[in-house]
């Protein structure tokens, strides 16, 4: 029995983890944050003080990684060798290892099969980079969600300790973490080329919701 998948792709701040979390909701099917497992991955070799820029040991890194996944009050709980590394992996120093250690293809290749794995058993949103053009190119359903970098930045800072940080920061930051995602060689940050792209700069979360549902039950 094949499984129905919505890929929901993007940059960081277009509104994907909320927009998914409710589509998924709304569908009743799980709901898939890739990011948060390129974050664990990001956490687990810094805490392990891990030389990820060499292929020996990251490869026995990546063979004892152990990443898991479940729903609580309707938010995502990424469970690493059974425990719970939630609250850790939202900085802005995490956002941008897991920026930097996604562009190993070893580290792709890992998360490729968890997130199959995945699909395999379920219906599921997933949300990423390359939901829809590597991992489910047979997606049923493909969105791209992107926005104005000001209006992204702007939404990520308020959501940091509630709006403590420097905007700026938060700004140069998201525009790094951009180029190093839609430069790299291994699945870039792009549309596929059959998804519906959706310009969430003036939309607000529900307006969204109501698009991506559309499409679906027009399907
Ligand atoms: O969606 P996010 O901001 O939590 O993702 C963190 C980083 O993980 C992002 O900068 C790039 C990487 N990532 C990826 O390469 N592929 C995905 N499908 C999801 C995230």
């Amino acid at each position: 029995m094949t499984h129905r998948i919505i890929t929901i792709d993007g940059p960081a701040g277009a509104g994907k983890t909320t927009i998914s979390n409710l589509v998924a909701k709304q569908l009743g099917c799980v709901y898939v944050d890739t990011g948060a497992l390129y974050r664990g991955v990001a956490y687990e070799i810094g805490q392990q003080g891990v030389n990820w820029k060499d292929d020996n040991c990251l490869g026995s890194f990546l063979a004892s990684l152990d990443l898991n996944f479940h729903m609580e009050n309707g938010h995502f709980v990424l469970i690493s060798s059974g425990k719970d590394i939630t609250p850790h992996i939202r900085t802005p120093e995490i956002s941008m290892l897991a920026s930097a250690t996604s562009a190993r293809p070893q580290v792709r290749a890992a998360l490729l099969t968890i997130q199959r794995n995945i699909a395999q058993s379920q219906d599921a949103v997933f949300e990423g980079r390359d939901m829809g053009t590597v991992v489910f190119p047979d997606a049923d359903f493909k969105f791209f969600l992107f926005a104005d970098l000001a209006v992204r930045a702007k939404r990520r800072h308020e959501e940091m300790s509630e709006g403590k940080t420097d905007i700026q920061k938060v700004e140069q930051d998201m525009k790094t973490r951009d180029a190093n995602d839609s430069q790299r060689k291994e699945a870039p940050l792009k549309a596929a080329p059959d998804a519906v792209k959706i310009d969430s700069s003036h939309l607000t979360i529900p307006d969204v919701v109501k698009i991506i549902l559309k499409n679906i039950q027009k399907g």
